[in-house]
């Protein structure tokens, strides 16, 4: 199938997870693309070379997504390379979970800076380009605990709650030259992410889903085709939740 065919994707911290499938999955539909990560390391090489064997362009590149001046100019690097940014993924994210009350001033900082400066970072150096071509779907990582709040992760939810907010606005702004915006809030995905949870709070998570299992990448990933594609041209400001029905 062809549903991105002569698009370029920009994904954030994709060398693993959730970012790595969505790469997949878009390059399966013909997309071109570019992403990054905060090291070049084995899965940035490998993904790179299962994205060749795709038959699509593609590159990996480091660069820190929370940095506001190293991003600006990655996406002017980007854009030398490719030409064009049709689809922008912000996935970056990290967790420093714990209580408030154990919460420490860096644990809040940093999770503010890579999950959601990262998402104003990348979306004010990449919306030039797309306001300019007049077409363009942003697509900004989220999570059901954005959406709900969760006990231990006040930084996190905080973080991916603003993420909808900047959605919702973002959308207001630039949906009259045909550039649209959306969040995906994710459930319980399996990834490094979760996966270092205790065995026992993951099988109480699953218990509560009704679905009865754990999410896969690309369950997210399929969202994620549909929002980048022409299949939601109608579909802006959305809060798309993937969470085997657990939230709400
Ligand atoms: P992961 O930990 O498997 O992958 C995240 C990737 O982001 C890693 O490759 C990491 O190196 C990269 N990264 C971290 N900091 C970065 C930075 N400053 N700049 C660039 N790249 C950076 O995580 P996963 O599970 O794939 O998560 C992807 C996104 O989905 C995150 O935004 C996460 O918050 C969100 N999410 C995940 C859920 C889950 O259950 N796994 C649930 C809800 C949301």
């Amino acid at each position: 199938m062809d549903l991105l065919k002569g698009k370029v994707a920009l994904i954030t911290g994709a060398a693993r997870g959730i970012g790595r499938m969505i790469a997949l999955r878009f390059a399966g539909e013909g997309a071109a693309v570019a992403f990054t990560d905060l090291v070049r390391d084995d899965p940035m090489v490998s993904l790179e070379k299962e994205l060749t064997g795709l038959g699509v362009k593609n590159a990996g590149y480091v660069n820190d997504a929370g940095d506001f001046e190293a991003v600006q100019k990655m996406v002017d690097r980007i854009i030398d390379d490719f030409e064009r940014i049709d689809i922008l993924v912000n996935n970056a994210g990290i967790t420093r979970d714990t209580l408030l009350m154990r919460m420490n001033e860096e644990m809040w900082d940093l999770v503010i800076k890579v999950n959601l400066k990262s998402v104003f970072n990348y979306t004010k150096a990449v919306q030039k380009y797309m306001l300019k071509a007049r077409t363009g779907s942003i697509i900004n990582m989220s999570s059901v605990v954005g959406v709900n709040g969760n006990a231990g992760q006040a930084n996190y939810a905080a973080s991916k709650a603003g993420i909808i907010g900047f959605t919702k606005s973002v959308a207001k702004e630039v949906g009259s030259r045909n550039v649209r915006c959306n969040a995906i809030a994710p459930g319980f995905i399996i990834t490094d992410m979760t996966n270092k949870l205790p065995e026992q709070v993951k099988e109480e998570w699953i218990r509560t889903i009704p679905l009865r299992r754990g999410g896969e990448p690309v369950d997210v990933a399929n969202v994620a085709l549909f929002l980048a594609s022409d299949l939601s041209s109608y579909v802006t400001g959305q809060t798309l939740q993937v969470c085997g029905g657990m939230s709400g």
